[in-house]
């Protein structure tokens, strides 16, 4: 039922990627631009979608950032599977960008999917100037060296540290590397119907969390011919991770609290607010 709700944005998302990057110069960058944007879960963007469908906002204005954060997404996958990052050769079930293509394409796809994205948030049919801005001044922060970009730098310092980290320290790391994006795609619906997004927020930082956790429980158990990407990476490469520090079982019952939480966060909207809780159950019993 959920996986039918995602499976129906998904193909809305990739529709919207196949018209705007259809239109693009026919050249390596842009070829593997749409190659990185294909093929994902696309949960990000369904978070948009539906968050907006919660305040009775269209999909005729929500799709566009849904599709600028997946493009922002898959920039981030791009770089983070270089050879100077997580250095993998398989993502979502194919050869990564660098792989296909080279380096210097791999680096610039990533770039012009990153400012992609900001014109996606700020194109006329999402809403007034206003609504715009607050996107991208929020997309921009979430990104960044606050965001994604600060988590995925204290990823890479963990593998060299001298000692563990403390749970405080991997829960910042997660919030930022994997927490940032999400909890921007679940506020972007009250963002466009400019209310509050503070229950969603709350929803999101635990959503995020539980799915970083789900990610690191799948590298050590998962099976890799489903996660279409190479598994058992992160403890040879030291990752800090909560697998790490507390261990498989310890890790799954912190991310299960983490889901009865955000659903908790949600109960003020009543029934409307349930495929959000759908998808927060999803994501730690995904198997990609
Ligand atoms: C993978 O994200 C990278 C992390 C932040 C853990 P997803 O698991 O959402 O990847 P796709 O988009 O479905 O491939
Ligand atoms: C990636 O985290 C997070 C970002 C790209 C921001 P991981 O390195 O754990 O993701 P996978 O396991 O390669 O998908
Ligand atoms: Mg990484
Ligand atoms: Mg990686
Ligand atoms: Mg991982």
């Amino acid at each position: 039922m959920f996986r039918g709700k995602l499976a129906q944005d998904a193909a809305r998302i990739q529709g919207h990627f196949d018209l705007v990057l259809g239109a693009l110069d026919d050249l390596d960058v842009t070829r593997a631009m749409a190659y990185a944007t294909e093929g994902g879960k696309r949960l990000r963007g369904f978070l948009v979608l539906e968050s907006a469908r919660l305040h009775g906002v269209g999909e005729d204005r929500a799709i566009w950032p849904a599709v600028g954060i997946e493009a922002l997404h898959a920039y981030s996958l791009v770089h983070d599977d270089l050879p100077c990052m997580d250095d993998d050769d398989l993502r979502r079930g194919r050869p990564t960008v660098h792989v296909k293509w080279d380096q210097g394409t791999a680096v610039l796809a990533g770039d012009a999917l990153q400012t992609l994205a900001f014109e996606l948030c700020v194109r006329a049919e999402v809403g007034t100037a206003e609504i715009r801005a607050e996107l991208a001044l929020t997309l921009a922060k979430a990104s960044g060296a606050q965001g994604m970009v600060l988590g995925q730098a204290l990823d890479i310092a963990a593998e060299t540290a001298a000692v563990p980290l403390t749970l405080n320290e991997i829960t910042h790391l997660q919030a930022g590397k994997t927490g940032a994006l999400i909890e921007w795609s679940a506020c972007a619906g009250a963002r466009l119907a400019q209310v509050d997004p503070e229950p969603l927020r709350q929803y999101a930082q635990a959503l995020g969390l539980a799915f970083q956790i789900a990610d690191d429980i799948l590298d050590v158990e998962g099976d890799a011919e489903k996660a279409g990407k190479r598994l058992q990476k992160d403890a040879q490469a030291g990752k800090a991770t909560f697998v790490s520090l507390l261990g498989l079982d310890a890790a799954k019952d912190r991310a299960a609290e983490l889901i009865d939480q955000a659903c908790t966060a949600l109960d003020g909207y009543g029934p409307s607010a349930e495929t959000l809780k759908d998808a927060a159950r999803f994501v730690i019993a995904r198997d990609r």
